[in-house]
């Protein structure tokens, strides 16, 4: 047996995971408030029998090495040294003895011995005397100098590799680092005569470098970076991450800027929270670094969001990611550094006033177009339905939905269809791209879809017998779409038929096995706040209802008109006409209620 499977073994998942927080058996499984977002109810769950552990409202799980690097923000190795000892464990084979890990090592030492270098000639050599200069100008301090290690590097070819190789790193270590450009005449340093800014991760390994031109008239970029290297890649670190770290999760919010300066001057002026992605897009990789630590994002970036296809992706993997994510703006051509300087109180004003990003994402696209011609409306729907319909809760989704279609002054039927048009011909390519065998997840899944779980979520949590009947009155079983999701309701039509009481746990275990998971996926959606608020839960109630019942009209009207232009006979034809006018009236009598 190998090592892992050892520590495993002797480990008891109930045990670990129990010493930090509070389990409560539930079932077979036993259920906590996760640790690793806030949420009122528990979606925390524990398998002791699959020895694993999964949250339903982060997404965050797996196994209890897992739980370890998450809780106590460690790699693998570090997790499982220290279970293994809790277990009375030897490791046969030390991790960290592996010819990756040694050179990895050996870069991280050779970076840090290399920023102490260039913090040295910045603080104290005769030639940093122009980058102090630099930097006193624009208002940096000595202080911060210290904290964020910053340096100099001279504007000779090799006085670092000169000094490295004193050291006893080689030149091919050196240029593995990113720190030399290798030559046959001799390599040479990569940066020179740059203000130097040291790149950590946030436990402090110093991974790489990034150099600000000091010379305005220098012909170079402004800005250099260390190329990708084994310790570095630039969608996985965040500037200022190992400053700002322990400020971002007391204050649960992050704030994300574009370069080091925007970073150092909120420092300066007393926000220290921020990191900066350093001019490329926000990642996966930055999202979730950040989510270990807060559970919202401010982005204050220079570019305009909306239009940037590119930060798209990263908003909308935050957004799954359930962050909340908001947008503060920086007066018109001031990045948050200028801002910062000019005024501390102002600048924080602007942080303070972010608003929800989806608004800023509409208020920016209304800017940039005309909301009142047709062509002006089609750009601002094309740049917006993708952005809206992958929001994660339908809820948030259909107030955003409402909002648009007020902004363009069209019904919120159009906008629907176009989030349906471009639902299906993201699905057809999908399909095609996975050879026809794509699974429908969570994130695959249509408004439609969504929306019945969401209805199932609350009627599952709610569990009482009013909102079933409500339910009833309102859908057709036959009507929902997922499979799983129609089922479940008609066990529960069956169970309450025979129970006057819906005793939710009593039901979950006559479920059939193959629902378990669909009804968890309901069961343990997060929606603590709603449920807490009986007014609140029965507007949300009546809202999902009767968007789900639209849904579920606008489809079956669909299905008839699709039929009624095929060869059908003429009395068949009079029964269709006869549907999809009373569809029709229901529909308008939905959106006009009386
Ligand atoms: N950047 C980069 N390479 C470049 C230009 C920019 O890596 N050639 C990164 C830097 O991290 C920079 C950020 O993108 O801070 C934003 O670029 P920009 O707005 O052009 O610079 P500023 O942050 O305003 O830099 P400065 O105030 O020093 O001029
Ligand atoms: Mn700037």
């Amino acid at each position: 047996m190998g090592d892992i499977d050892e520590v495993k073994n002797r480990t008891n998942i109930t045990d670990i995971i129990g010493a930090r927080v509070t389990l409560k058996k539930a079932g077979r499984h036993w259920k906590a408030l996760c640790p690793f977002h806030s949420e009122k109810t528990p979606s925390f769950i524990v398998s002791p029998e699959r020895q694993s552990w999964k949250c339903f409202g982060c997404g965050k799980g797996g196994s209890v090495i897992d739980f370890v690097m998450e809780n106590e923000r460690v790699d693998f190795v570090e997790a499982l040294t220290s279970l293994a000892e809790k277990a009375g464990v030897k490791l046969e084979r030390r991790m960290a003895d592996t010819p990756e890990t040694k050179l990895k090592e050996k870069i991280i030492a050779a970076n840090h011995l290399a920023s102490e270098y260039y913090q040295y000639l910045l603080t104290k050599h005769t030639i940093g005397e122009k980058a102090r200069e630099y930097l006193k100008n624009r208002g940096v301090t000595e202080k911060t100098i210290k904290s964020f290690a910053l340096g100099y590097s001279a504007n000779s070819w090799d006085g670092l590799l000169k000094y490295l190789k004193k050291k006893g790193f080689d030149e091919s270590l050196l240029d593995q680092a990113g720190l030399i450009v290798p030559s046959n005449r001799g390599g040479y340093d990569r940066f020179r005569g740059r203000v130097m800014f040291t790149l950590k991760d946030h436990r402090g390994n110093v991974v790489g470098f990034s150099g600000r031109l000091l010379d305005p008239d220098a012909k170079e970029a402004k800005y250099i970076n260390t190329s990708e290297t084994l310790v570095y890649s630039k969608s996985n670190v965040l500037y200022g991450l190992d400053v700002t770290k322990a400020a971002i999760q007391k204050e649960g919010e992050a704030i994300v800027m574009e370069g080091e300066f925007d970073v150092i001057s909120s420092f300066q002026a007393g926000v220290g929270n921020a990191v900066a992605i350093k001019g490329s897009a926000l990642t996966e990789g930055h999202v979730n670094l950040l989510r270990r630590f807060a559970d919202r994002l401010i982005l204050s970036l220079d570019s305009d969001l909306a239009g940037d296809a590119a930060a798209r992706r990263g908003i909308e993997i935050a957004d799954r990611a359930g962050l909340d994510l908001r947008v503060a703006s920086m007066p018109v051509g001031k990045d948050p550094d200028d801002a910062a300087r000019e005024s501390p109180v102002l600048f924080k004003k602007a942080l303070k006033a972010a608003e929800p990003i989806y608004d800023y994402f509409i208020a920016s696209a209304i800017k940039r177009y005309d909301a009142h011609d047709a062509f002006g409306k089609r750009k601002i729907s094309d740049e917006l339905i993708p952005v809206i319909s992958k929001i994660e809760n339908p809820i948030v989704q259909g107030h955003y939905v409402k909002k648009l279609a007020l902004a363009l002054d069209v019904s919120e039927d159009a906008i629907q269809d176009g989030m349906r048009k471009l639902i299906r011909t993201q699905r057809v390519g999908k399909k095609e791209e996975d050879g026809g065998g794509a699974e429908e997840t969570k994130k695959g899944r249509g408004r439609e879809e969504n929306l019945e779980i969401y209805v199932l979520a609350i009627l599952l949590q709610g569990k009482t017998i009013e909102l079933y009947e409500e339910l009833k009155e309102q859908l057709r079983l036959t009507d929902f779409t997922i499979r799983p999701a129609r089922q479940i309701v008609e066990h529960l039509d069956h169970y309450l038929a025979d129970h006057r009481i819906f005793l939710i746990k009593d039901f979950a275990d006559q479920l059939p096995r193959e629902l378990e998971s669909s009804f968890d996926e309901a069961f343990l959606w997060d929606m603590a706040d709603i449920l807490d608020d009986g007014e609140r839960l029965s507007r949300e109630w009546t809202k999902a209802l009767s968007e789900l019942k639209r849904a579920h009209l606008r489809r079956r009207m669909h299905a008839l008109s699709k039929e009624l232009v095929g060869d059908i006979p003429s009395h068949r034809e009079q029964e269709l006409q006869d549907e999809l006018r009373g569809l029709t009236d229901t529909l308008k009598s939905l959106d006009n209620p009386r």
